[in-house]
């Protein structure tokens, strides 16, 4: 699925839910009608900078990495209190696609819990998880500490 693809879609499905939400960037739905935003992440001395006032107003976002094809996603529930997953399915490789409590895959149906377990096959593997550490404005991913199962 090409990345505007996956974008028309979820903007349509978050229409849908959130009809009358507000729109600060690309609404998707996680966590009821939250907005997930889709945000550009920093690449610089081996992480992936992502400010906190990037992220939507409950913590979520996509964020796009340089040289990489599908974005991360990011959920903080609070001070350290974070995660950052993959959207690879780790079936063959579609982009999940982010619900109110699970990840969905288009492709043949895989799902995944939103801290990246799996929930219902074909995947065999949960999705891949980075580390992420916390400054006093921003969260540092550090992509070279993908886990792939
Ligand atoms: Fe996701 Fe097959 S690629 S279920």
């Amino acid at each position: 699925m090409l990345r505007r693809d996956f974008l028309h879609r979820f903007e349509r499905a978050a229409l849908g839910a959130c009809a009358l939400g507000a729109r600060t960037s690309l609404p998707l739905i996680v966590g009821g009608c939250a907005s997930l935003r889709y945000v550009q992440g920093d690449l610089r001395d081996g992480g992936l900078h992502v400010a906190l006032d990037q992220l939507s107003p409950d913590g979520t976002a996509l964020v796009e990495v340089p040289g990489m094809d599908l974005p991360l996603f990011v959920r903080r529930t609070g001070v350290g209190a974070v995660i950052v997953l993959s959207t690879r399915c780790m079936h063959r490789g579609c982009q999940v696609e982010p619900e109110s409590d699970r990840f969905v895959c288009p492709c043949h149906g895989s799902e995944y819990a939103l801290d990246g377990a799996i929930l219902r096959g074909p995947t065999q593997r949960p999705l891949e998880r980075f580390r992420v550490t916390e400054t006093a404005n921003s969260l540092v991913i550090h992509l070279a500490s993908g886990t792939r199962p």
